[in-house]
C-alpha cells in the first residue's frame, strides 16, 4: 500500500480508497477464518452454531465496526489516544489499554497456529505431509505440531511479522496482499468444488447449514459472539488503528460493510471445505483446535498433484495470517509510538518480545506445558478462549457505549458522510444499535453464559 502524508501532518495515510479495504481485509481474513471458524463451528453443533454467528456479524459487528471506524479516523490516533482525545479527563481510555493487552495475547497464540502453516508449506514441499496410513498421518500431525517444533516454526512467522513491521506500515506485504488475496479466495472456490465431489458432501453440507435449534446453548451463543469479534478484529482497536490511517475520502459504512461480507464469504467456504472432508474421511468435527490441519492434508493429497496444492495453499494461509499479524501488532507499536514516545524500531522490538514470550508459552502447550492448566485450559486454549470470550466482546461494549453515548453525534455524522459530502440513511438506527442493541446483547450473552440468567 503506498503512503503519502498528507500536508501538515504528521501521520502516515494510504493513499487510496482501496487501500483502506485491502487493509481492514487483509486484517479481517486469516486464521480465524480457515482455522477458527471450522473448529469452533465443529465444537458447537454446526448449523446452530453458523445462524448464531451470521446474526452477530450483522447485528452487532457491523455497527461496531462501523464505531471504530469513525474513532480511529476521526481522531487519527491509537486507541488509546482515540478514547482519551474524544474524552479528556475521564478514564475511557481504560478500554484503549485494554485493547492493548487483549492484541498481545492473541499474537500469542495466532503466531503458534500461523508458524504451523509455515511448517506445513516447508512439509509439503519435502512431502513430508503425505502419508501413507491414516496412523502415520495423525502420527506425523503430533510430530509436526509438538512443542518443540511449534516454538522454532512461531519464531520463524514472528521473524517475518518483525520484518514487515520494521519496514514502516506496511507497503510490500499490501501490495503482495492486493495480488495474493484474491488468488486465495480463488484457490478456496477451487477447493469448495471439490468437495462437492466427496461421499461426505451432502453430510457435510447439512452438518454446517441445517440448525439443530436445541443445539443453541449459552456456550455456543458465547462461542459465536467471540467467533464473530475474533474474525471481525473487533472491540481491541484494531480496526479503530488502521482507519486512523485512511484517508479522508474513504468512505467508512461501505468499507465495514464489504470488509464484513468478505470476511463472511471465506469463512463459511472454510466451513464447505473443511466439514464434508471430515465426514468423507471419517473424522470427528469436534476435534478441536486441531481440526483444521488434521483435515487438509486428506483434501489434498486425494487430488492430483497433491504436494502443490498443499503448497500452494498453506503458502497462501501463511500470508493471510501475516497481514492479521500486521494489524495485530500495529494497535501496540502505534500506542508505544504515540503515547510512549518511542521510535517505530524501539516500539517493534518492544512489541515482538512480548509476543515472543507469550507465544513460547503457547507453543510449549503442545509439549511440556502440557500439564500446566488454569480453569482446565493450557496456555494456548486459555488465551485464545479468554481473548475471544471474554476480552474482545468486552472492548466492544465499551467501545459500543462510548461511541453510543458520549461521542457528539455531530462528530458521527461527519466521518459517516465526510462532512456532508455522501449520505448515510443509516445513521439514526446505527446509533440505535451501538446505545441499545449491541451493549445489552453482550451484556445478556455474557450473564446467560454465567449461568446468572
Ligand atoms: N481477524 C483475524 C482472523 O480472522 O484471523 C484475527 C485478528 C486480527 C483478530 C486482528 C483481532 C485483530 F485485532
Amino acid at each position: 500500500m503506498e503512503l503519502i502524508r498528507e500536508e501538515k501532518r504528521e501521520r502516515a495515510v494510504f493513499a487510496t480508497k482501496l487501500g483502506a479495504i485491502a487493509t481492514t481485509v487483509g486484517s479481517a481474513v486469516g486464521l480465524g477464518n480457515i482455522w477458527r471458524f471450522p473448529y469452533e463451528a465443529g465444537v458447537h453443533g454446526g448449523g446452530a452454531f453458523l445462524i448464531c454467528y451470521l446474526g452477530f456479524v450483522f447485528l452487532i459487528g457491523i455497527p461496531l465496526l462501523i464505531a471504530e471506524f469513525v474513532m480511529g479516523r476521526g481522531t487519527r490516533s491509537n486507541v488509546f489516544g482515540a478514547y482519551r482525545k474524544l474524552s479528556p479527563g475521564t478514564r475511557w481510555d481504560l478500554f484503549g489499554v485494554l485493547g492493548i493487552i487483549t492484541s498481545l495475547i492473541i499474537l500469542s497464540f495466532y503466531t503458534v497456529v500461523a508458524g504451523w502453516t509455515a511448517e506445513f508449506c516447508l512439509a509439503s514441499i519435502t512431502g513430508e505431509l503425505n502419508f501413507a496410513t491414516e496412523e502415520a498421518r495423525h502420527e506425523g500431525f503430533m510430530v509436526l505440531t509438538n512443542g518443540g517444533n511449534s516454538m522454532i516454526w512461531t519464531n520463524v512467522f514472528i521473524a517475518f511479522n518483525f520484518c514487515i513491521l520494521i519496514g514502516g506500515v506496511t507497503k510490500g506485504i499490501e501490495r503482495a496482499s492486493n495480488i495474493l488475496m484474491p488468488l486465495f479466495f480463488l484457490l478456496l472456490v477451487v477447493f469448495c468444488i471439490n468437495s462437492f465431489f466427496l461421499p461426505g458432501f451432502w453430510e457435510g453440507m447439512n452438518y454446517l447449514f441445517w440448525p439443530d435449534f436445541s443445539k443453541i446453548t449459552p456456550s455456543v451463543i458465547l462461542g459465536a459472539l467471540g467467533q464473530a469479534f475474533f474474525s471481525m478484529s473487533l472491540g481491541l482497536g484494531c480496526m479503530m488503528t488502521y482507519a486512523s490511517y485512511f484517508n479522508s475520502g474513504s468512505r467508512l459504512g461501505k468499507t465495514a460493510v464489504t470488509t464484513s461480507i468478505l470476511d463472511t464469504m471465506v469463512a463459511v467456504l472454510a466451513g464447505v471445505i473443511i466439514f464434508p472432508a471430515v465426514f468423507s474421511f471419517g473424522l470427528s468435527p469436534s476435534a478441536g483446535p486441531t481440526l483444521v490441519f488434521e483435515v487438509l492434508p486428506h483434501i489434498f493429497y486425494q487430488l492430483p498433484g497433491g504436494g502443490i496444492w498443499s503448497t500452494l495453499f498453506f503458502l497462501l494461509l501463511f500470508l493471510a495470517s501475516l497481514t492479521s499479524t500486521v494489524s495485530l501488532s500495529e494497535i501496540s507499536i502505534s500506542y508505544f509510538c504515540e503515547e510512549k514516545g518511542m521510535t517505530r524500531g524501539k516500539a517493534v522490538m518492544v512489541s515482538t518480545l512480548i509476543t515472543i514470550f507469550g507465544a513460547i508459552l503457547c507453543a510449549l502447550s503442545f509439549g511440556p506445558l502440557a500439564g500446566f492448566t488454569i480453569f482446565g485450559l493450557d496456555f494456548f486454549n486459555l488465551f485464545d478462549y479468554v481473548s475471544s470470550n471474554v476480552l474482545m466482546p468486552l472492548g466492544g461494549l465499551g467501545c459500543s457505549v462510548f461511541v453510543g453515548w458520549f461521542v457528539k453525534r455531530q462528530f458521527i455524522e461527519n466521518e459517516l458522510t465526510d462532512h456532508g459530502k455522501y449520505k448515510f440513511r443509516l445513521l439514526k438506527i446505527m446509533v440505535f444499535f451501538l446505545q441499545w442493541i449491541c451493549p445489552a446483547a453482550i451484556i445478556l450473552i455474557f450473564l446467560n453464559s454465567i449461568g446468572a440468567i
